[in-house]
C-alpha cells in the first residue's frame, strides 16, 4: 500500500509518483522473456523522460530509444552507454543527425529516402560511417486507437518494402553508411499479438532477401507498443510475444531489439491530485481538483480511460465528473464515474499515469509543471522539483 497521504503532505499536490520497483519488475519480465536470444531493450524515453527514470532503467541494463537529440542527451546524462542508444523519428534535423553521429550512438533509424541522403552528408562531413537502420512500414493494421497506430501506409511512418530494399542497397554502396539494423513499430497500446507477428514475418523475409545481397542485418528492432492494463484489457503476455517473434526469425542470427515505453513505466505511475470543491450544475456533479489537463492530457486528448480512486471515502456514491481548474470543457480526468462524496483536501489518485503523462504536460494557463517523486524499496525521494513562477517566465522577462 502506497501512503499517498504522507507523500502528498511532504511534497504537496498535484504530484506524480513512480514505483521504481514496479518498473524494475516490468523490465525483468520482458528481458527474461527474450532470454533465449541476444536482446537489447531500448526504453522509449518519450514515455517518461525524467532523468532518474532513465537512470533506473539504464542501471538495470536497458538502452534507450530516442526521438530527438534532447532525448539522446538525456539518456547520456543519465548514464546510458552510447552504444545502447538509438535515434528514431520521421523529421530529424541536420544538426541533430550531426550531433548523434558525433556521439557515436548505436544507430540512427531512417524513415525516408531523403533522410538517408541527409545522414550520408553529415557522416561525410564527419568523415565516418554512420550505422543506420531502416524503419519498414509493413502496412499491417495494429488494431489500436487511430492516433497511436503507425504501421499502415496511410500513416507517416517508415517506408514500404521496395523503398527499404532500395535504401539498403544505396547504403551498402556508400562509404559513409553502414546498414546494421532493421526496424518496425506498428502502434502503441497494442493488445493483439497477430499483427505484430505478421509484421515481424514480413520484415524477417526482407532481412533474408537482404542477406542474399550480402547485406547482413545485425539488429532486428521490433519497436514498442505492448499494451498495459488501463481498463481490464486482455494483454499480450511477454513470453508469448517473445515466442511469436522467435518463430519468425529462424535461420537469422540477429540481436532482437525492442522499444517499449508504456509497458515499462505506465502502470508504475500515479497522479495525485487534491479535491478543491464539489459543485452541482443542474443534475450534474463536478469534483474540481487541483490537477488539470495541462498536467495529464490523455483523457482530454484521446478520451483515454484512467482508473481513479478517491482515498478514504466510501459514503454517498453518485456519478461525477472529475475536472481541473483550466478554462476548457475538455479539462477532465474522468466522466460519469461512481464516486463517494468528497471534501476539500481529499486526495484523488489517477492510475496508470507513468507513461505519456508528465512528458505531455505543459504550462497552459501558466500552471507550473508538477513535482515527480520516486518510490523505491519503501523510500520516497524527489526526482523533479515543482516548477515555480520564476522558472516559467525566465526566458521572457528580459524582453519586457
Ligand atoms: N518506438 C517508436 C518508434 C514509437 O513511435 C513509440 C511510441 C514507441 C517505440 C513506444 O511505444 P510504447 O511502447 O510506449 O507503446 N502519446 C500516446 C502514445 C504515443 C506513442 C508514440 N510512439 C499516448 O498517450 O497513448
Amino acid at each position: 500500500m502506497i501512503d499517498f497521504k504522507a507523500i502528498s503532505k511532504q511534497y504537496n499536490t498535484p504530484l506524480y509518483l513512480y514505483d521504481f520497483n514496479h518498473i524494475a519488475s516490468q523490465y525483468t519480465t520482458l528481458k527474461e522473456a527474450f532470454r533465449a536470444r541476444k536482446s537489447l531493450i531500448c526504453y522509449a524515453v518519450k514515455a517518461n523522460s525524467n532523468l532518474s527514470v532513465i537512470k533506473h532503467l539504464g542501471d538495470l541494463g536497458a538502452g534507450c530509444d530516442c526521438v530527438s537529440i534532447g532525448e539522446v542527451k538525456r539518456a547520456l546524462l543519465a548514464g546510458v552507454a552510447n552504444y545502447k542508444i538509438i535515434f528514431s523519428g520521421v523529421g530529424k534535423l541536420d544538426e541533430e543527425i550531426y550531433e548523434a553521429l558525433q556521439k557515436d550512438i548505436l544507430m540512427i533509424n531512417l524513415e525516408s529516402e531523403a533522410e538517408l541522403e541527409r545522414v550520408e552528408i553529415q557522416a561525410q562531413a564527419l568523415n565516418l560511417q554512420a550505422r543506420i537502420s531502416i524503419r519498414v512500414n509493413p502496412n499491417i493494421d495494429p488494431m489500436t486507437h487511430p492516433y497511436i497506430s503507425t504501421g499502415l501506409h496511410e500513416n507517416k511512418f517508415g517506408v514500404d518494402l521496395d523503398t527499404a530494399k532500395r535504401m539498403y542497397i544505396k547504403a551498402k554502396n556508400s562509404a559513409f553508411l553502414d546498414p546494421v539494423g532493421i526496424h518496425f513499430h506498428i502502434g502503441s497500446q497494442l493488445t493483439e499479438l497477430a499483427p505484430i507477428k505478421e509484421s515481424s514475418e514480413v520484415v524477417a523475409d526482407l532481412v533474408r532477401s537482404l542477406k542474399a545481397l550480402d547485406i547482413n542485418i545485425k539488429f532486428f528492432d521490433i519497436g514498442g507498443g505492448l499494451g498495459i492494463d488501463y481498463d481490464d484489457e486482455t494483454l499480450i503476455e511477454p513470453y508469448q510475444y517473445a515466442q511469436a517473434i522467435f518463430s519468425t526469425l529462424t535461420g537469422l542470427d540477429v540481436t532482437i531489439m525492442c522499444e517499449p515505453g508504456r509497458f515499462l513505466v505506465g502502470n508504475s505511475g500515479y497522479f495525485v491530485t487534491k479535491v478543491l470543491y464539489e459543485k452541482i450544475n443542474g443534475d450534474k456533479r463536478f469534483v474540481i481538483v487541483d490537477g488539470a489537463m495541462n498536467d495529464l492530457i490523455r483523457p482530454s486528448l484521446y478520451n483515454a480511460f484512467h482508473r481513479v480512486e478517491l482515498l478514504d471515502r466510501k459514503e454517498h456514491i453518485s456519478k461525477a465528473d472529475i475536472v481541473g481548474p483550466v478554462c476548457e470543457s475538455g479539462d477532465f480526468f474522468a466522466k460519469d464515474v461512481d464516486l463517494p462524496a468528497s471534501y476539500h483536501d481529499d486526495l484523488i489518485v489517477i492510475k496508470s499515469a507513468g507513461a505519456y503523462c508528465f512528458t505531455m504536460s505543459s504550462n497552459y494557463n501558466t500552471r507550473g509543471k508538477v513535482a515527480e517523486v520516486a518510490l523505491e524499496d519503501g523510500k520516497v525521494r524527489l526526482i523533479r522539483k515543482r516548477e515555480t513562477f520564476e522558472d516559467m517566465i525566465k526566458n521572457e522577462k528580459d524582453y519586457l
